[in-house]
């Protein structure tokens, strides 16, 4: 196809229609895509890289779920939601938290009928279950040993070729299409050749994952920009939560790296590895009763706490001593590879160890159906606030949330469109204006890793703030780069924003100069929507224990 003229590209060339668009081929996406069409829905999956790209291969450690038959004695449902709520630190609303576990051992249950393979336990019947950071029992199933997104992924993409669920590749989403009443009813996209088409639907689920590229160093891969929960705001949606960004203890540390490092899966240290500082001393000796396991957000801000400290003059990483761990290339495989790839024997020396960007515990809101409060529009997966994970997210509850939210949603729009709730797409309009502000990505990378990652303060979150007014330029939205620097400037000044007014450290949320948690107040979500012109504006906070999202 030949080159787009800029000049031309504003007005749709291409259009086509269905009755749901799930925007991303990740679990909660395809999830969703399949039951869809299980319900009878004429469903179209658009993917802005190809389809089994997202995020969803890269997860490594596992599921968390309680299997019945299969669980460690003494655990269940309800430990598996009161470890969570532990996690999530006084943000997680229980309702939410129950409503999404409880459902968790048939979503699974659905997942393995669709062809995953989950590992076998080595001892007698059932499956393989470790653990990881905040579970007080080993609940996490798991596959490939350290390759459970990617079987995930296999098993519905599968699925999904063989069931012939349309999906456009390589094809970004720009803005929803929306009706005079504010109901979103479709979405602009670009083709692979930057041709501007429009998609019209009913219903638009956006499953499009996290942000992690919002960051200099992180876990998520290259299309992890924040578009969904950019594009959700700019169709009228609320977020919460947003401030909230997980950063994985333990990536693999390469001098200087940047963009995507490889993970090592937190089931390292389930399965006994510790983690040293440069001159050998454990690093959460006397941090919390559970050491090594204890939630995430606290081994990455003792593992940051440390190497400040710089012992052995090493200030950007630490150790991770897995030397004890009996036949770690056949139980972590992935981790291996990576390992040696740098030059690391895990077998016989410490693998370097650093935080990085991992999981946006906020998003959009929704209720644990999918809904947002603009009708037409449903959020699913990493971009959904559904109340689950509150401050700091539990390990390996995402890939279950996905498999639960992904297919409630489907049902939602199947009712939703039943019941005649759902626009007509015919009155969909894309907006007005296609321009947005945008910030050179190299330099909010840079100042978001330093100022906005693990450790804020007033100061260094107002830096960000006077770099994005002072160099964001408002730019078309007309190539999918443009896209995805619009959508990491929008969400950049959401999350400083709230970031800057939670003046606690909360779960994820470190801040150096108010480093205590104060329950007293700030045992709320901060809401955000954007205003008519387009910026992120923080409303009042609300208690944890009113639910956000009726
Ligand atoms: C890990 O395997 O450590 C990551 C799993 C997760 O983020 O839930």
């Amino acid at each position: 196809m030949m080159p787009v003229n800029i000049s031309e590209s504003k007005t749709p060339r291409w259009e086509a229609r269905a009755d749901l668009i799930v925007l991303g081929s990740g679990v909660a996406g395809l999830t969703a895509a399949l039951r869809a069409r299980e319900l009878g829905l004429r469903v179209l999956v658009v993917t802005k890289a190809e389809v089994g790209d997202g995020n969803t291969r890269w997860a490594q450690g596992g599921v968390a779920v309680v299997l019945d038959g299969e669980r460690e004695e003494g655990d269940s449902v309800a430990r598996h939601a009161a470890d969570t709520l532990t996690a999530g630190g006084g943000l997680s609303e229980p309702a939410a938290v129950r409503a999404i576990l409880d459902r968790g051992p048939a979503a699974v249950s659905r997942l393995r009928a669709r062809g995953a393979r989950f590992d076998p336990s080595a001892e007698g019947p059932g499956l393989a279950r470790t653990r990881e950071g905040g579970h007080s029992a080993f609940r996490v199933i798991h596959a490939g040993g350290d390759a459970t997104g990617a079987e995930v992924e296999r098993a519905l993409v599968t699925t999904a070729a063989g069931r012939r669920v349309p999906v456009l590749e390589r094809h970004i989403a720009v803005d929803a299409l929306r009706t005079p009443l504010g109901e979103v009813a479709g979405v602009t996209v670009l083709d692979p050749a930057g041709v501007p088409g429009v998609l019209r639907a009913p219903a638009l689920l956006v499953a499009t994952g996290g942000l992690g590229q919002l960051y200099q160093a992180t876990s998520n891969p290259e299309v992890a920009t924040g578009d969904g929960l950019a594009l959700a705001l700019r169709a009228g949606a609320l977020a919460a939560d947003v401030e909230f960004v997980q950063f994985h203890p333990t990536v693999l540390y390469t001098p200087g790296a940047r963009g995507r490092c490889p993970l090592v899966t937190e089931a390292v240290r389930g399965e006994g590895a510790v983690l040293v500082d440069g001159a050998g001393r454990p690093v959460m000796h006397g941090v919390h009763p559970l050491g090594d396991l204890a939630p995430r957000d606290v081994v990455s801000a003792a593992v940051t706490r440390r190497m400040a400290r710089a012992p052995g003059g090493i200030d950007d990483h630490v150790f991770l001593d897995a030397t004890g761990i009996p036949g770690f290339a056949r139980r972590f495989p992935t981790v291996h590879a990576a390992c040696r790839a740098a030059g690391v024997d895990p077998a016989t020396e410490a693998i370097p160890v650093t935080p990085a960007a991992h999981f946006a515990c906020g998003g959009v809101v929704t209720g644990t159906d999918g809904r947002t409060e603009v009708r037409g529009l449903y959020a699913a997966g990493e971009v959904a606030r559904t109340g689950l994970h509150g401050a700091n997210r539990l390990a390996s509850n995402s890939l279950l949330e996905g498999l639960v939210l992904g297919e409630r949603a489907a049902a939602a729009v199947a009712a939703d469109l039943a019941a005649g709730l759902l626009p007509d797409p015919r009155h969909g309009r894309p907006p007005a204006s296609e321009v947005a502000p945008v910030a050179q990505r190299d330099r909010l990378q840079r100042v978001m890793s330093r100022y906005a990652a693990i450790g804020r303060d007033a100061d260094g979150l107002a830096v960000v703030g006077s770099v994005l007014d002072l160099s964001a330029r408002e730019s078309p939205m007309w190539t999918p780069e443009a896209v995805e620097d619009a959508a990491l400037t929008l969400i950049a000044g959401a999350l400083v924003a709230a970031a800057a007014r939670r003046t606690e450290s909360r779960g994820c949320h470190v801040r150096t100069d108010f480093a205590e948690r104060d329950d007293a107040y700030w045992r709320r979500s901060q809401l955000i929507r954007l205003s008519p012109s387009g910026q992120p504006v923080l409303a009042d906070p609300v208690p944890a224990n009113k639910a956000v999202c009726a």
